[in-house]
């Protein structure tokens, strides 16, 4: 139970990568708040699957990409750990198609919803000198990405503010750090089929897809105070896929 009295707001945590997230932080002892926007009941079955565990979990309803929606989400609770995870859609989009506004659309998700979250939660964090930020990335920061440029250059974004988060924020006990998933299969990637599956993890080296939950085993480890001595770093969870950042 190494979160035992450890609060941690998820967002987009009603399925995907975000639910493992959740569910694991859960497992370890914190109280868990599932931030979604729409999808109501696959966070309640989030809900009800933590508690069935054991665990403690509230709703955290509230579009991140609104600030009224965000201060919803933060509800002006405090909190130790806060997971910036939640996505919208992805566009593939050739550089002829792509517009700044699909640029605008991801650096909201990516960068803009955080820092504002980031704000809500900061004064608690401030006042218990103690809170582990966590942004989800992804490995495209190193490979870039063809026709996904958008989304890459917002998640490339999140580097530089986590470093940037880490070292303003050291002197009071907060900690950020990145974590940079490879190609690891949830709900939305139900029709991808075998073969795009076996050429992608046919050239990682341990040679097989991640799960959700070795993921979330990471994002909890770098919430509690295992990690207590690591801020401003980036995990990247992808079998060895690339190295290095
Ligand atoms: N899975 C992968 O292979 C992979 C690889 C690299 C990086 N990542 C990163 O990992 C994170 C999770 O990815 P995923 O694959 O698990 O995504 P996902 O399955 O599509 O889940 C997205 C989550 O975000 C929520 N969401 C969407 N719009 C929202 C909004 N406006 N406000 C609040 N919540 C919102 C969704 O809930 P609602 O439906 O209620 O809106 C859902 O819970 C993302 O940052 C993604 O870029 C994933």
């Amino acid at each position: 139970m190494k979160l035992a009295n450890k609060s941690a707001l998820v967002t987009g945590a009603s399925r995907g990568l975000g639910k493992a997230i959740a569910m694991e932080l859960a497992r370890q002892g914190a109280e868990v708040y599932i931030n979604y926007s729409s999808s109501e009941q696959q966070a309640l079955d989030v809900l009800s699957q933590i508690r069935e565990q054991g665990g403690t979990a509230f709703l955290a309803q509230g579009d991140l990409t609104s600030e009224q929606g965000i201060k919803k989400a933060a509800a002006e609770r405090t909190y130790d750990i806060l997971v910036n995870n939640a996505t919208g859609p992805q566009p593939e989009l050739s550089l002829e198609e792509a517009t700044w506004k699909d640029y605008e659309d991801q650096l909201v998700f990516f960068v803009k919803a955080p820092l504002l979250l980031l704000k809500e939660v900061l004064p608690g964090m401030k006042q218990k000198r103690n809170g582990s930020v966590i942004n989800i990335g992804s490995e495209v920061i190193a490979l870039g990405n063809s026709h996904f440029s958008s989304y890459v250059t917002a998640k490339s974004a999140m580097l530089g503010m986590t470093r940037s988060w880490a070292s303003e924020l050291g002197e009071y006990g907060i900690r950020v750090n990145l974590v940079n998933p490879g190609f690891i299969p949830v709900e939305r990637h139900r029709d991808v089929g075998a073969k795009d599956i076996a050429a992608y993890h046919s050239g990682v080296p341990l040679n097989r897809m991640g799960t959700p939950e070795e993921l979330a085993r990471t994002v909890a480890f770098l919430a509690s105070d295992d990690s207590a001595y690591i801020t401003g770093q980036t995990i990247t969870v992808n079998g060895g896929n690339t190295f290095g950042i």
